[in-house]
C-alpha cells in the first residue's frame, strides 16, 4: 500500500492476474508446499533439465536442418566430401557443423543431452524402484515415467537416424530388417514405414516429423502431468525423526527448494555444455552419407538401444519355413523380448502388489537392504541390460581384448541366463548380511574401537549405543504381518509331510 493508501504499482498488477487467474490462492497453496530432502530427488530433476535443453538445442538445429532425401552434390567448408553425391539431410548436418555459428556446440549439445536424459530416466526409475516409491498410490505415476523412458528410446533412435550419415544410415538397415522379420505384415509394415523399398525417400521426413512434433509434445504432456502427481500425492520420504507416513518433513517450495532447483538447471546445463564443447560426439563428417551398398564397421547404436542390439547380435540365425513363408526367428524373437525385458519393469508394481498383497498406502521409502528380494530382482535386470549392451558391442570387445568373435558370443549367450541368478542370490544374501549388520547395531551399538580390560584379565571392546535419531531410522522399517496358525488339528510328525 502507498503512502498515500492508494496500492503500489507491483500490488495492482498482482491484483490483476489474481482477479482473472487466481494466482494468490493458488501460490499461497502450493508455494509453500514442502519437500523433502535426498540427494537422489535430483536424479528427476536431471532428467527434466536435460530435456530442456534438448527442446532448446533441438528447436535451435531445426533452424538449419533440413529432412530431404533429395540428392545434392555437397560444396561447403569442409573440403574432403566436396563433389561428393549426399542426401540434403547430410549436407544440411555438415553446414550445421562447420558454417552455421555455434551449429557443431549445439548439435554435440543436443546429442550430449540425450544421452544423459535416458541415462538420468534409468537411474531415477531404479532409484524409485530400489525404495519402493512406485507402491500405492503412484502405480500410474510410475507407469507415467515408464512411458517417458519408452518414448525417450525411440526419440532418440528417431534423432540419430536424420543426419542419413552412413552409421545411422545402418541403424535404419536394422530397422527395416527387424520389421520384415515380424510375421504375416512384415514387409507391409517395412514398405508402410518406409514409404516403399529400403531406403527410400521418405524416411528421414517421416522421423523428422515425429522427432521434432509429435513424441516431443507427448512427451512433454507426460513430464507435466507426471510432476504434477508428484505434488498431488505428496512427495515420499526416508524414514527418520518426525517423518510418518502421514506427513512430509523438508523445506517449503518457496524459496528454498526453487533456489536450489534453478541453481541446478544451471549447473546441469553447464556440465552438458562443457561435454559438448570438449568431447565429439557422433562426427557424421568422417563417417561419409549414406550409401545402401555399404556399411560402417563398428556400428553401434546409442548405449540405451545397445541392449536390443546385442539381444539380435547373440541369437543363432534360426530361421523355419512355414507353409512357403520363411519365418526370420533369428531376429523375430530378440525384436518379441526387447519390449518384453522393458515391460517387465513397466508392470512390476502390480506384481509385486499381487504377490506380497500389500495393497496399502506407502509414503515411506524402503532401504533397498529391507527388500532383499525386490533389490535382488532390481540388480539381476541391471545385469541383464549390461550382459546384452556388452552383447551389443561384441565386435568391438572382441577385437579390444583380442578375443574370437564366437568367444564373445558365447560368453553373452551364457552369461544373460547366468549372470542375472547369481546375481539375484549375491544381492539378496548381501541385503541379509546388511540386515544382520542394523541389527547388531540396534542392540550392541557402535565399536568404538576401544579395547578394555576387565578386573579380571578378560578384554572386551567398547560399544557405543547408537543415538536416538539413527536408532529410529534403522529400526523404521515395515513389519511383516504376523503368520496366523491355521487351526488344525495336531499332527504328528509322521503324519506331517
Ligand atoms: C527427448 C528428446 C530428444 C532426444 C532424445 C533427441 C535426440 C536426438 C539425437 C540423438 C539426434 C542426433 C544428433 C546428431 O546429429 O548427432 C537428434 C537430432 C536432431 N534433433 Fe533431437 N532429440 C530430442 C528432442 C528434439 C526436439 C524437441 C527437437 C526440435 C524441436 C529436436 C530436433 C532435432 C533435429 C532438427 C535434429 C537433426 C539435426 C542434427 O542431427 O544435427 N530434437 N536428436
Ligand atoms: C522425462 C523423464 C522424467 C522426468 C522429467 C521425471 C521427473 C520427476 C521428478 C522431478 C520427480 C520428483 C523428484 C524425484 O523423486 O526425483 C519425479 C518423481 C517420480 N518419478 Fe519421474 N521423471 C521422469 C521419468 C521417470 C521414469 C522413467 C520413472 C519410472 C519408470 C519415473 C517414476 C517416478 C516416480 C514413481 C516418482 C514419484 C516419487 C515420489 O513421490 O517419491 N519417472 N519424477
Amino acid at each position: 500500500m502507498s503512502a498515500a493508501g492508494r496500492p503500489g504499482r507491483g500490488e495492482r498488477i498482482a491484483d490483476w492476474f489474481d482477479g482473472r487467474l487466481g494466482t494468490h490462492t493458488l501460490g499461497r497453496k502450493y508455494l509453500r508446499k514442502v519437500f523433502p530432502d535426498h540427494w537422489s530427488f535430483l536424479l528427476g530433476e536431471i532428467c527434466l533439465y536435460s530435456f530442456v535443453v534438448l527442446v532448446l538445442t533441438g528447436v535451435y538445429l531445426t533452424l538449419f536442418f533440413h529432412p530431404s532425401m533429395n540428392e545434392v552434390t555437397y560444396q561447403g567448408s569442409y573440403t574432403p566430401l566436396n563433389g561428393v553425391r549426399m542426401s540434403e539431410a547430410y549436407a544440411s548436418t555438415l553446414d550445421i557443423s562447420f558454417d552455421v555459428r555455434g551449429g557443431l556446440l549445439i548439435r554435440q549439445l543436443h546429442h550430449w543431452a540425450a544421452l544423459v536424459f535416458v541415462a538420468g530416466m534409468l537411474t531415477h526409475m531404479m532409484r524409485h524402484f530400489f525404495t519402493g516409491s512406485f507402491r500405492k498410490p503412484r502405480e500410474v505415476n510410475w507407469l507415467f515415467g515408464w512411458l517417458l523412458l519408452f518414448l525417450g528410446l525411440f526419440e532418440g533412435l528417431f534423432g540419430y537416424s536424420l543426419p542419413d550419415d552412413l552409421l545411422s544410415g545402418t541403424g535404419l538397415r536394422f530397422v527395416h530388417g527387424a520389421l520384415l522379420s515380424v510375421p504375416i505384415v512384415g514387409t507391409y509394415l517395412a514398405m508402410f514405414l518406409f514409404g516403399g523399398e529400403f531406403p527410400g525417400d521418405d524416411i528421414v521426413a517421416r522421423f523428422y516429423s515425429l522427432h521434432v512434433l509429435l513424441i516431443p509434445g507427448v512427451m512433454a504432456a507426460l513430464i507435466v502431468v507426471h510432476v504434477l502427481l508428484v505434488v498431488y500425492h505428496k512427495h515420499t520420504q526416508f524414514a527418520g525423526p518426525g517423518r510418518t507416513e502421514r506427513n512430509v518433513v523438508g523445506a517449503p517450495f518457496m524459496p528454498v527448494y526453487l533456489a536450489k532447483a534453478g541453481g541446478f538447471f544451471f549447473l546441469v546445463f553447464g556440465v552438458l555444455a562443457l561435454m559438448a564443447a570438449v568431447a565429439t560426439i557422433n562426427p557424421v563428417w568422417s563417417y561419409g552419407p549414406y550409401r545402401a551398398d555399404q556399411v560402417s564397421t563398428g556400428a553401434q547404436p546409442d548405449w540405451y538401444l545397445g541392449f536390443a542390439e546385442g539381444l539380435v547380435r547373440i541369437m543363432p540365425g534360426w530361421e523355419i519355413t512355414l507353409w512357403g513363408h520363411t519365418l526370420v526367428l533369428g531376429v523375430f524373437i530378440p525384436i518379441v523380448v526387447f519390449p518384453l525385458l522393458l515391460l517387465f519393469i513397466g508392470v512390476y508394481p502390480f506384481l509385486e502388489a499381487r504377490f506380497t498383497g500389500a495393497r496399502h498406502e506407502h509414503h515411506l521409502l524402503d532401504r533397498p537392504r529391507n527388500r532383499p528380494v525386490r533389490t535382488g530382482i532390481g540388480a539381476a535386470w541391471i545385469s541383464l541390460y549390461l550382459v546384452l549392451l556388452a552383447g551389443g558391442g561384441n565386435d568391438i570387445v572382441a577385437t579390444r581384448l583380442h578375443l574370437s568373435i564366437n568367444t564373445v558370443t558365447w560368453a553373452v549367450r551364457i552369461a544373460m541366463f547366468a549372470l542375472p541368478a547369481a546375481v539375484f542370490v549375491v544381492t539378496r544374501r548381501i541385503c541379509l548380511g546388511l540386515q544382520l549388520r542394523d541389527r547388531e547395531l540396534v542392540l550392541h551399538g557402535r565399536e568404538t574401537g576401544v579395547i578394555k580390560r576387565l578386573p579380571h584379565g578378560e578384554y572386551v571392546e567398547v560399544h557405543e549405543p547408537l543415538d536416538r535419531a539413527r536408532l529410529h531410522t534403522l529400526t523404521a522399517h515395515e513389519r511383516p504381518p504376523e503368520l496366523v496358525l491355521r487351526n488344525e488339528p495336531d499332527r504328528t510328525p509322521e503324519q506331517s509331510g
